[in-house]
């Protein structure tokens, strides 16, 4: 059984003292909710002081990239080895904003990926079609590709360490989220993919979860499909209340 995975990308908002007093008024909501995981994922800056601030708690900190050398002279860049030295646990890897306005090829996040196990981190690996791609009938050649490329390097028993997250660029930040069939049928493409090159196994125990402008309203659609295993939340997570609402609304068992 996979437990919901609901994960905040805070992107590039938020200062440290705003972050710090929303992740602590998270953890005070979130107290009593065992069956969801939650992770926020704050600017670098704020990794070390919202990490700190949640020790002990049920909500866990995500870096939203990496590079994937450990230490060097690389002005600007952040390791996985420094990531995880401050108290994080979760890296977003290869989101498409990062793909699409910062050169992110899949060879890097492939390294990324190799770096963020080996430094003990998380990967959230985000794939996922353009509009162009999915209206042309190409969304499962590209998620193909993707994993096939990203995932290159992992091996079998490390498949369960990490977690896909399917985000349409088209749904993403446009207030138009894939529909729930539409989801469903992306994320078991993805997972037949996993078990194709992984074994059934150890693709039942990858955490796929889906992002692309999820809201409290939505969110129990989504998540009622068998294979969607959590969310990658935008613009709904920067209020703590909505983000509140859709970890609350993603209890499989209240579905
Ligand atoms: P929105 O929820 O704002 O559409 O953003 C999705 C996303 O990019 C999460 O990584």
């Amino acid at each position: 059984m996979r437990t919901p995975l609901i994960v905040g990308n805070w992107k590039m908002y938020k200062t440290v003292d705003e972050a710090v007093h929303y992740v602590k008024d998270l953890c005070n909501l979130v107290k009593n909710i065992n069956d969801v995981n939650v992770v926020i994922a704050p600017t670098f800056i704020a990794l070390h002081a919202t990490a700190k601030a949640v020790r002990n708690n049920k909500v866990k900190i995500a870096a939203q990239d990496l590079y994937w050398k450990a230490e060097g002279a690389f002005t600007g860049e952040i390791s996985g080895a420094l990531i995880h030295a401050c108290g994080t646990q979760y890296v977003i890897i290869g989101h498409s904003e990062r793909r699409a306005m910062f050169a992110e090829t899949d060879t890097h996040v492939r390294k990324k990926v190799t770096a963020a196990l080996t430094h003990s981190l998380t990967p959230i690996v985000c794939i996922g079609e353009t509009l162009d791609q999915r209206e042309s009938g190409k969304t499962f050649d590209i998620l193909d590709h993707q994993i096939a490329t990203n995932l290159a390097d992992i091996k079998t028993e490390q498949l369960a360490q990490l977690v896909i997250a399917y985000e349409p660029v088209w749904a993403i930040g446009t207030g138009k989220n894939a529909t729930p069939m539409q989801a469903a049928e992306a994320h078991s493409h993805i997972r037949s993919h996993l078990a194709s090159t992984f074994g059934k196994e150890a693709a039942v125990q990858c955490h796929i979860i889906y992002g692309g402008s999820v809201k409290p309203k939505n969110i129990q659609e989504l998540i009622a499909q068998p294979d969607v295993d959590g969310a990658l939340v935008g613009g709904a997570s920067l209020e703590v209340q909505a983000f509140f609402e859709i970890i609350s609304r993603s209890r499989k068992a209240t579905v």
